[in-house]
């Protein structure tokens, strides 16, 4: 499973690729503005280190970055998503899962311009990005259970549709918005491809109470070892 960070801000990037090796970054509109940076500021900012990084290529590291929500038409969404999409090769252009979103992101993974459905909060509308072959799509998992839903059902019934009609693996299912690292395991146990979450959770997921307890321990051992 791959691990991607949700975030636009640089020194968290870094961090999560220093620290835990992440395989790339998902961002939004609220993302852009905790990053304290204009749109386009905060993207070239992420795209000249992936290019300080020598971590530039179509198939590596991709960045999915969200056009203006505001628009509501399949023309408009291609046009900006062209546009955002030349910036740089990580790029991948996150479209809603709406009528508008689908035709647009048919549209562009026919011209080469690699697409993100996101806002997916059920199996059905996850469907429509394996069907028009978007290269991701993005269940998000921290709203619903938010809400109450238990989500290992949802994931796992995407999978399973995956899995029946070939889109596994060619949409990869980039479980979103992850608030825990229990959430983390239950898309592993699911067969998600990806998982998307901020630097906290990831902090979070590779911390255990009994890990600490351990070293002291053994810290202990150490110190009461003749010779050492
Ligand atoms: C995923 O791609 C989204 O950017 C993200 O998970 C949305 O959720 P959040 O901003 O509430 O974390």
């Amino acid at each position: 499973m791959k691990f991607f960070l949700d975030s636009a801000k640089l020194d968290e990037i870094k961090e999560a690729y220093y620290t835990f090796g992440i395989d790339g970054v998902t961002t939004n509109p609220k993302h852009i503005m905790l990053s304290g940076k204009p749109f386009r500021t905060a993207l070239a900012d992420i795209a000249d280190w992936i290019r300080e990084e020598g971590i530039t290529g179509k198939d590596v590291f991709p960045v999915s970055v969200e056009i203006d929500p505001h628009l509501d038409d399949a023309d408009g969404m291609v046009a900006m998503a062209k546009e955002i999409s030349s910036l740089c090769e990580n790029f991948v252009i996150k479209v809603p899962c709406t009528e508008a979103g689908v035709t647009a992101a048919r549209r562009l993974e026919q011209e080469g311009v690699r697409t993100n459905l996101t806002l997916v909060f059920s199996p059905s509308q996850a469907i429509w990005a394996g069907k028009n072959g978007s290269l991701f799509v993005s269940p998000f998992i921290g709203w619903k259970e938010a809400n109450g839903e238990d989500c290992k059902r949802y994931i796992s019934q995407i999978v399973e549709i995956y899995q029946n009609y070939g889109y596994y693996g060619k949409t990869q299912i980039i479980c979103a918005a992850l608030r825990t690292p229990k959430q983390i395991v239950d898309c592993a146990v699911a067969g998600a491809d990806i998982v998307t979450a901020g630097l906290a959770v990831y902090k979070d997921a590779i911390k255990h109470p009994y890990t600490r307890d351990g070293l002291e321990r053994f810290q202990n051992a150490w110190d009461n070892t003749e010779g050492n």
